[in-house]
């Protein structure tokens, strides 16, 4: 694994940022809980790779559909991480913000390893001790709602970039209702539920008062 890490760097010229684990060892990366959120919150928009719209015949709201642009074992080759670096037709396309290196490196890194859908895989533990917006909770938002809620064309108007604006969402309970899929509202849009620790993450900062800390 170590040569799959150097092989990256040397081709995308990046560092590898996470994914090393304690003993030295590259850990699996998680398609739930670190590829899906990705893809789903940067590429299922409206008008692109959902499963109404299938932009390019890409339904990228699913694993089977995500895997239609994969091959696994080879990320050089795969279109879904080839349309991240080209040079003119950069994914997401303007204005949504272009992915990350690090958020690359994680897509490149999980179909080296065989782009697996691997449900039991477990990032890392929950840990809901001393919960905090900036150290907890804007991580996940920036994760799982990122392009969509996080820019300057904000989707369906909702935008989370300032706590003024996130509290709007806070104090109608609208936030609350969309991560559990509960009175008709569902979020991330088009993509499945977060996972029991991310919810119970905001869940808990939001019964200690949302604090903007
Ligand atoms: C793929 C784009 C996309 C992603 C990812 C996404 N949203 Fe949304 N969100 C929308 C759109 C579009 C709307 C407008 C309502 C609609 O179309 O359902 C919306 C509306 C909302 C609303 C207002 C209530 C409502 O449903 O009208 C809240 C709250 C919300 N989103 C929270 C979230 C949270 C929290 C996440 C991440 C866990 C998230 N969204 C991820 C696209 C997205």
């Amino acid at each position: 694994m170590q040569k799959v890490i150097l092989s990256l760097l040397a081709i995308t010229g990046i560092y590898f940022v996470s994914c090393t684990s304690e003993s030295g060892e590259t850990s699996e990366i998680c398609f739930e809980t670190e590829v899906r959120p990705i893809i789903s919150s940067n590429c299922t928009l409206s008008g692109c790779h959902n499963s109404i719209d299938k932009v390019s015949g890409y339904d990228f709201s699913t694993y089977e559909g995500i895997m239609h642009a994969v091959k696994p074992g080879d990320h050089s080759t795969s279109e879904l991480y080839k349309v991240l670096i080209h040079p003119y037709k950069e994914k997401p396309p303007k204005p949504f913000n272009p992915l990350s290196e690090e958020q690359k490196i994680t897509i490149a890194a999980w179909i080296e390893q065989g782009a697996k859908y691997n449900p039991n895989c477990v990032s890392k533990p929950c840990d809901t001790t001393s919960v905090t917006l900036s150290r907890s909770v804007r991580p996940i938002l920036n994760l799982y709602c990122g392009s969509c809620h996080n820019s300057s064309s904000p989707q369906g108007g909702v935008d989370f970039r300032t706590y003024e604006n996130l509290r709007i969402y806070i104090d109608d309970s609208t936030l609350t209702y969309s991560i559990n899929h509960i009175n008709g509202f569902a979020m991330p849009k088009n993509s499945s539920k977060l996972p029991a620790c991310e919810i119970g993450i905001i869940q808990k900062w939001i019964a200690l008062g949302a604090p903007n800390n």
